[in-house]
């Protein structure tokens, strides 16, 4: 016990001597890190309403830095300009116990290895586009096949990977804004694309992202989040028992590769059900590979609605996503094996985190029956999402 004590205490101080603080008067520290189990308290920085910067090593030869925002609650976002990533998202459980719900690491260093975008901002086309080639305005474009035989996320250098650059700030409003601009044939796509990302953490427990940019050249664009949950906030628990809401009747079947077919299907009688809330794990089995789908969401316009829920009945811990586009990619992390680990040491072990992409349907550029995921030059781009945290007793 005396140990434990002493370890906390120690951490309390590297913690404070690591930390940015600009508000010498913490009060909440003690709470947060006297707390016998310190395994994520680590991402906890001060409880100030507003953002802090800190510097946070180098990519590319420019500087990166890490921001942390926090509500009127003590909810706390960290977002790095590296990648425009989400490194952490402080939350109370049931018992009002914070820790982050996200996985993430302490150090630049865990992202240089390339996790597999782990809370990345995910660019210039989320998800896949078949054979990485398209046809716009009678020209083919040729972009990396950087996932077996088809193009993910952006290619090899993608959003996910640059360094973007921070926004004027308010230190007592918990809003970052991050641009890049990605030249005409960066990764083979046309046009300059001019991208910024705003993060906003409200009093209600939402981080709202608004996303805009604009091209002088039609392209295709696909701008999501790639945030891994385990609302557990440890990841020895697996996802599987979490339970989980989608409002969509359809979803768009895949071939070997996770590439669309083009058909949206019914969800009625199949694994894919998730208008009433099923546990993940209940019908995983009979999804090869688990869960790694589009969802055609039940809206009729873009407005922000709900498109899922996700709840953790052991630690209560809710996840609500509202967005304006029409489709979310649901993953299961089928991808992770336990190779990575956490900065204390965890493997990350397949379906110890769940993603809930907001975004236009894969391979949209050529799938002319999807909703168009093509940008011209003189239209705005504009979406939004909130992932907004609750509990349940
Ligand atoms: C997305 C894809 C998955 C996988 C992950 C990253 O969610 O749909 O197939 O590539 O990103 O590993």
């Amino acid at each position: 016990m005396k140990t434990v004590k002493l370890l906390a205490s120690a951490l309390v101080v590297s913690l404070l001597l690591s930390a940015c603080h600009t508000n010498t008067s913490d009060e909440t520290t003690k709470d947060d890190y006297m707390d016998e189990d310190t395994t994520t308290e680590a991402t906890t920085t001060n409880a100030t309403k507003g953002i802090t910067q800190k510097d946070w090593g180098t990519s590319d030869g420019k500087q990166v830095h890490l921001f942390t925002l926090t509500n009127a609650n003590g909810v706390q976002v960290s977002i790095s300009d590296y990648g425009g990533t989400i490194t952490s998202f402080v939350a109370p459980d049931k018992n009002g116990k914070k820790e982050s719900i996200v996985l993430g690491f302490n150090n630049l260093d865990g992202y240089l290895a390339h996790p597999p975008y782990f809370g990345a901002t995910v660019g210039r086309y989320g998800n896949r586009i078949a054979k990485g080639k398209f046809t716009l305005n009678g020209q083919t474009y040729t972009l990396a096949t950087n996932d077996g035989q088809n193009h993910l996320h952006g290619g090899n250098k993608g959003f996910d990977k640059v360094v973007w650059t921070a926004g004027n700030m308010d230190a007592n409003n918990p809003q970052l804004s991050l641009s890049y601009l990605s030249k005409d044939n960066e990764e083979g796509y046309p046009g300059n694309l001019n991208t910024t990302v705003t993060f906003t953490l409200t009093d209600d427990n939402a981080l709202r992202i608004d996303y805009h940019a604009t091209t002088d050249k039609a392209t295709p664009i696909n701008l999501t989040n790639h945030s891994y949950f385990n609302l557990s906030g440890d990841v020895s628990n697996t996802i599987l028992n979490d339970w989980l809401m989608i409002d969509a009747d359809r979803y768009t079947p895949v071939d070997s590769t996770l590439i669309p077919t083009g058909q949206l299907k019914p969800v009625t009688g199949t694994p894919f059900d998730f208008t009433t809330p099923h546990q993940i794990g209940e019908r995983i089995a009979q999804v090869p590979g688990g869960y790694d789908h589009n969802f055609v969401l039940n809206k009729k316009d873009s407005s922000l609605t709900l498109a899922a829920e996700v709840t953790d009945s052991s630690s209560g811990r809710k996840l609500q996503v509202y967005t304006t586009q029409p489709g979310i990619q649901f993953y299961t992390g089928n991808f992770l094996n336990g190779s990575i680990k956490t900065d204390e040491g965890k493997p990350i072990n397949q379906h110890t985190a769940f993603c809930l992409e907001t975004q236009h349907f894969p391979n949209s550029p050529n799938t002319p029956a999807f909703p168009t995921s093509i940008l011209q030059p003189g239209q705005t781009y504009h979406y939004v999402t909130e992932y907004k945290v609750s509990t349940i007793k």
